[in-house]
């Protein structure tokens, strides 16, 4: 193929993968709507399941079960649901912090063996007995307010489900927190539109009834079971004023596994729930936003991966052996950039590098990864001690 050729074709890939992107861009100027879209009624005080997964926490479960409880909700009104695959001595911990308190009531689930989280999440979903459920992992500190701000949302009779924010980045880096921003506007945009697509392990509420199981290899439980209630009718939204904290590497190297899985576990969930694209019955969720995070999560990453190759072409067509520079130069720049030595296009890079992660899921997903089991990150934990 001839250079000129080469070079248009690239420009096409390069376009296509920017373009969603520039389509909420311009529509954000447009259109900048705030905070959540629900109708929020502050007085609504539901009794709250409040569920937990733990896998070998035994180092920061009791912290996290105190903050639980400096929550500021009527802790009479709260159950504690504890679903348990340890080896180590969480469920011992667990019991005794339970001991002599008279709220909030313990139902602890104890597996006996492991079978990854979803399954013991689908278990735990099933005992909650209370009108409205709240996920939070261990390794994660949830504002004192957040869970009176969901059940705010809840109280909309067109909302089943509801997500937040990560406010602040433990351990993060200044990159992460102008990624996080960016998604916030994003997932706020999409929550107006019709209702928001990712939901945050940290922090999501579900209406009890609302909740169906999910699949058992899941590793992207909470946005399907949100995309689940969104296809059982009712809205699935974003609140900005719900707040969570959660601690991440700021080392791009450290980051690649979590970010890998989490990608994984998107992207089989989009590819899974194709059937939903562009459905009337789904609204703008079904027309726009599933969509657009099917083309930036599933279809951009082999975009990208293309234009890499066609670069490369383009190069050895145009210079011969030199045009191996292209494909070096890519190398070089991954690899300062996940030792955060880029400076100023670090941002650039860590769009990137998002990219990078997606298409490497979709590569082990074919190669038959992901069970729905994986490692707890020891290191994460210690910010939480
Ligand atoms: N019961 C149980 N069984 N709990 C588990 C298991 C398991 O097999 N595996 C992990 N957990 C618990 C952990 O103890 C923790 O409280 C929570 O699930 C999240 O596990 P992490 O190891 O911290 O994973 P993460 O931070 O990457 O998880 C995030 O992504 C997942 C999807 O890939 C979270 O947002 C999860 O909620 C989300 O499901
Ligand atoms: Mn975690």
């Amino acid at each position: 193929m001839n250079p000129r050729r080469l070079l248009s074709v690239l420009a096409g890939l390069v376009a296509a993968t920017g373009l969603p992107y520039l389509v909420f861009a311009a529509l954000s100027v447009v259109w900048d709507p705030e905070g959540s879209p629900a109708d929020k009624r502050r007085d609504h005080r539901p009794t709250v399941s409040v569920v937990l997964p733990t896998y070998d926490e035994a180092e920061i479960v009791e912290s996290k079960l105190q903050s639980i409880c400096s929550w500021d909700y009527p802790m009479e009104r709260v159950e504690v649901v504890v679903v348990d695959s340890s080896d180590d001595d969480t469920p011992e911990i667990v019991e005794s912090f339970f001991t002599d308190r008279v709220t909030p009531s313990l139902t602890l689930i104890e597996e006996d063996e492991r079978r990854g989280l979803a399954v013991a999440l689908n278990e735990a979903y099933a005992a909650a007995e209370n009108e409205v459920i709240v996920k939070t992992d261990c390794d994660s500190r949830v504002a004192a307010d957040a869970v009176r701000e969901a059940v705010a949302n809840l109280a909309d009779p067109a909302i089943g489900a509801v997500t937040g924010r990560n406010a602040e980045v433990l351990g993060g880096s200044a990159v992460e927190r102008g990624y996080r921003d960016v998604q916030a506007r994003i997932q706020t945009l999409e929550s107006h539109l019709d209702s928001t697509f990712v939901f945050h392990g940290p922090f999501s509420a579900f209406e009890r009834d609302a909740v169906v199981p999910v699949d058992d290899d899941s590793i992207a439980d909470d946005t399907e079971l949100a995309l689940r209630i969104r296809r059982g009718g009712d809205r699935v939204v974003f609140d900005p004023a719900i707040r969570y904290m959660e601690a991440a590497h700021s080392e791009f190297r450290k980051r690649r596994r979590q970010k890998d899985r989490r990608a994984m576990g998107l992207v089989r969930l989009l590819w899974r729930q194709r059937d939903a694209l562009f459905r009337p019955q789904y609204g703008l969720y079904g027309a726009v936003v599933l969509p657009f995070n099917f083309w930036a999560t599933v279809v951009s990453p082999w975009l990208v991966a293309g234009g890499v190759a066609v670069a490369t072409l383009a190069g050895l067509a145009l210079a011969g052996p030199v045009g191996l520079a292209v494909p070096l130069a890519v190398y070089a720049f991954v690899l300062a950039g996940s030792r955060d030595a880029l400076g100023d296009l670090q941002p650039v890079y860590s769009l990137f590098d998002t990219q990078v992660s997606l298409f490497r899921a979709a590569l082990k997903l074919l190669a038959g990864e992901g069970d729905g089991t994986w490692e707890v990150d020891a290191e994460l934990r210690e910010a939480y001690d």
